[in-house]
C-alpha cells in the first residue's frame, strides 16, 4: 500500500534538495561560549582536563571575547574560580573578583556581546559545595541569600545576564526580587532549572577546583533517572521570575529537553557540558569519529529537541564549521 507512490527518498536526492527539505537549521547565532576566568596578569594557560579550553585573567579576557563575538556567537558564559575559600565563598560577591573585573573588561571592548554569569559558590566554599554547609548540610535559605548578593555584584558590574546554577529551592525568586528592588529591571535570568547529578560534570570540576570535599551534590542537583520532577521545577523557575530556562546536561537528556519544549513556551538552553564535550574530543582524537561531523551532529539533535540556545565549549568550532573555515585540530 502506497508503493511506488511514497518514496521518501525522493526528497533525499541531492544536496540542494535535502538543504530544501531540512526542519532543524543551526547559527552562531544560537551559541553561547563557556569562559573561564581567575584572578592574574596576562594570563590565558591551558586547561589539562578540558582540551582547547583557557583561565584568562580579566586583563586578558577582551581579545578572545572579540574572538567569539567576530564568528557571531552573540554570548559568553562566564564561570570564575579562586584560591581564595571560605565557609560563605564570599569571594563570589567581592567587588574586585575576577568575574567582576571580566565583566568590566568585556563590556569596554565588545558591549555588544551579552555577558553571562554563572551563580554559584562552589569555586569559592571550603566545602566546594554549591552552598553554607551547616551542620553537615546545604542550608538552602541561607544560600539563596548569598546567591542574590552574588548575582547583585555581578550585574552592577554590568552582567546582562545571571545563570544561577546552584539547584537550591527559590533562588530565581530571591535573585529577581533583588534586582527588581534595586532597579535592575531588564537583566535577565537564565535558570539552570533542570540540573541533573551528572558524571558528565567530570572535566569542569578540574576546571573550577570544585570538587564537594564531602560527600555529593545529589541532595540538591537531580536524579537522572526522574523527568516528570524536571517539569516541577520549570514551571516554579517560570514562576519565580526566570525568562529562560536550561536543562543540563543536553545528549543524556534530549528527552527532557523534547517535553520542556511540548510544556512551556519560554526560550529553552541546554547545557552541552564539559564531559560531552570531551568525550568526542577523545574519540576525535583517537581517529574513530570525525570530529566535525560528530559536533554537528550532536549540535543540531539538541536543537532537534527543542533547545532554542545551546551553550557549548564548541561553540567557536562550530561557528567555523557553519561559516565553512573550520580546519581540523592536528
Ligand atoms: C557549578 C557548575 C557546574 C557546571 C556548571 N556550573 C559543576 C557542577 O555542578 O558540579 C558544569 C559545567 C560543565 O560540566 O561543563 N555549580
Amino acid at each position: 500500500m502506497g508503493f511506488p507512490k511514497n518514496r521518501l527518498r525522493r526528497l533525499r536526492t541531492s544536496d540542494a534538495m535535502r538543504r530544501l527539505v531540512r526542519q532543524t537549521t543551526l547559527s552562531a547565532s544560537d551559541l553561547v561560549y563557556p569562559l573561564f576566568v581567575k584572578k592574574g596578569h596576562n594570563l590565558k594557560s591551558p586547561i589539562s582536563s578540558m582540551a582547547d579550553c583557557f583561565h584568562f585573567s580579566p586583563d586578558a579576557i577582551a581579545k578572545e571575547a572579540e574572538e567569539v563575538f567576530n564568528l557571531g556567537v552573540p554570548a559568553v558564559l562566564l564561570f570564575g574560580s579562586s584560591d581564595k575559600k571560605d565557609e560563605t565563598g564570599s569571594e563570589a560577591w567581592a567587588d574586585d573578583g575576577a568575574v567582576q573585573m571580566a565583566i568590566g573588561e568585556i563590556k569596554k571592548s565588545v558591549p555588544e556581546l551579552l555577558v553571562i554569569t554563572d551563580v554559584c559558590l562552589c569555586a569559592y566554599t571550603q566545602s566546594g559545595h554549591c552552598g553554607v554547609v551547616n551542620n553537615g548540610k546545604v542550608d538552602n535559605d541561607a544560600t539563596c541569600k548569598l546567591l542574590a548578593k552574588t548575582a547583585l555584584s555581578y550585574v552592577r558590574a554590568g552582567a546582562d545576564m545571571v545563570a544561577p546554577s546552584d539547584m537550591m529551592d527559590g533562588r530565581v525568586g530571591y535573585i529577581r526580587d533583588v534586582l527588581e528592588k534595586e532597579g535592575f529591571h531588564d537583566t535577565a535570568i537564565m535558570a539552570y532549572s533542570v540540573k541533573y547529578a551528572s558524571a558528565f560534570y567530570g572535566p569542569f570540576r578540574d576546571v573550577a577546583d570544585s570538587s564537594p570535599a564531602f560527600g555529593d551534590r545529589r541532595s540538591y542537583q537531580m536524579d537522572f533517572a526522574g523527568s516528570v520532577e524536571a517539569m516541577r521545577e520549570i514551571a516554579l523557575d517560570i514562576e519565580e521570575g526566570a525568562d529562560i530556562i536550561m536543562v543540563k546536561p543536553a545528549l543524556c537528556f534530549l528527552d527532557i529537553i523534547c517535553r520542556a519544549r511540548m510544556k512551556f513556551d519560554c526560550p529553552i538552553a541546554a547545557y552541552n557540558v564539559s564531559g560531552e564535550y570531551m568525550m568526542l574530543n577523545a574519540a576525535a582524537d583517537m581517529g574513530v569519529l570525525d570530529r566535525e561531523a560528530a559536533i554537528m551532529e550532536s549540535l543540531y539533535s539538541i536543537k532537534r529537541a527543542g533547545a532554542d540556545i545551546i551553550i557549548t565549549y564548541f561553540a567557536k568550532n562550530a561557528a567555523k564549521i557553519l561559516a565553512g573555515k573550520f580546519s581540523e585540530r592536528k
